[in-house]
């Protein structure tokens, strides 16, 4: 079968990889319709991970049941599926309390919990940027998807983007009437925004540079904030009378960097720290590395990353962190896109063959003008 390659720093290949087997008896082989690229997959794609090379990758995947182990009992052959990206096996401790995404079964490396497709240190799992992907596990992962192709793009959100924003608003405990901070516009800050106003928010500021990502946060009705037009922290203070906001989400990650485009990891958690008001919650989904060989200093190169961490404490704040429990979520955010009252495909850009994959990275890569969320149909 065909995949998608990583083959070292902004460098991925379309090639003829192994085929995707039913290896346990849990395990099902999905024929991929919809597979996305993520920002997670440019933190691999630019070099700043530890990803080996010949990986696929492809961790936001949906498709149809090609293939069921002799032990899958609840999922069919021909069902149309979402494939949440974390790799749980169900009955361990932290999957039995909810916490899939902190699976102590599927991922050997050590000193990591949790599993995902074609991800680096996520555990020994090829991606979905191919025509197959094993699934294992199946009946406990997949959730089932109404038959045909309607809402294809909705449903491809499902995977990862739409849950982990929304898991975002979760930890930073949006409520009904709450103002909320979103940092980052990308696919992930948008999906947050999204979810805070399915919470009942009352206003949600964006925070971006990128003009065509905030003009898609205005789109919902969220409040663009430029950060290139000047300190955002300020801004949202003079929007909000010097209150700030009652809560935020953190949807940039560990490359986080100023209107220059200089990175500073601690820029954005510092901002949130300033922005929220007293006793408030912070969601933190951008992603944060343990190791970042390629950050620009000692410490950072070591995932210690100096923060205001003072002044979150005398603000009595809280923050929650890490990979999104997919599970936890999906199956309603699928019932809501269902009823017409979710609409997480209004940030898809474009839609790929699997062949157009590398250009794709390429240009999302390079936040190109209108590049907010590429979908790949590697069966067509
Ligand atoms: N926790 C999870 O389960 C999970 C799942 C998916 C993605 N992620 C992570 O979420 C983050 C966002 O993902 P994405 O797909 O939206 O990525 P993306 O790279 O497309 O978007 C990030 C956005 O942040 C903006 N940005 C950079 N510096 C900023 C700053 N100082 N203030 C405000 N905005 C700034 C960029 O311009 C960009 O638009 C990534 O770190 C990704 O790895 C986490
Ligand atoms: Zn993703
Ligand atoms: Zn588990």
């Amino acid at each position: 079968m065909k995949g998608l390659v990583y083959r070292g720093p902004r460098q991925v290949a379309v090639e003829e990889v192994d085929d995707a087997t039913i290896e346990e008896p849990l395990d099902a082989v999905i024929r991929i319709t919809t597979t996305n690229i993520c920002g997670s997959d440019l933190h691999m794609y630019e070099g700043r991970t530890s990803v080996e090379e010949g990986k696929v990758l492809g961790h936001e995947n949906m498709g149809i049941v090609e293939a069921v182990g002799p032990a899958v009992g609840r999922i069919r052959v021909g069902d149309r599926v979402s494939v949440p990206f974390n790799i749980a096996c169900g009955t361990c401790r932290n999957c039995t309390s909810g916490w899939t995404s902190f699976c102590l079964r599927t991922n050997p490396t050590e000193g990591m919990d949790g599993a995902a497709y074609g991800y680096a240190n996520m555990g020994p799992y090829d991606g979905g940027q191919a025509e197959f992907l094993r699934v294992p596990y199946a009946d406990f992962n997949l959730l089932s998807l109404p038959p045909g192709d309607q809402f294809e793009q909705d449903f491809a959100m499902l995977s990862d983007i739409f849950p982990t924003g929304y898991h975002g608003t979760e930890l930073a405990e949006v409520s009904p009437g709450d103002s909320v901070a979103v940092f980052g516009a990308g696919p992930v800050g948008l999906m947050a925004a999204h979810s805070a106003f399915l919470r009942g928010a009352s206003e949600v500021f964006v925070v971006d540079k990128e003009s065509d990502r905030l003009d898609l946060a205005k789109q919902i009705d969220a409040l663009p904030i430029d950060l290139s037009a000047g300190n955002p922290v300020e801004q949202i203070m003079d929007q909000t009378h010097g209150r700030g906001v009652d809560c935020g989400v953190e949807a940039v990650g560990y490359q986080a960097h100023d209107a220059t485009g200089e990175e500073h990891p601690e820029l954005v958690l510092d901002n949130l720290v300033e922005v929220v008001r007293s006793t408030g919650a912070i969601g933190v989904v951008g992603v944060y590395m343990p190791n970042d060989p390629g950050a620009a200093n000692e410490q950072a190169k070591q995932g210690r990353i100096g923060w205001e961490y003072g002044t979150f404490f005398s603000k009595g704040q809280r923050m929650g962190t890490g990979q999104a429990p997919v599970k936890r979520y999906n199956r309603q955010l699928r019932d809501l896109i269902i009823d017409g009252r979710a609409r997480p495909s209004f940030i898809v850009s474009h839609e790929l063959s699997l062949d157009e994959a590398p250009a794709g990275y390429a240009n999302f890569d390079a936040r190109l003008d209108g590049w907010t969320k590429v979908l790949l149909h590697p069966g067509q």
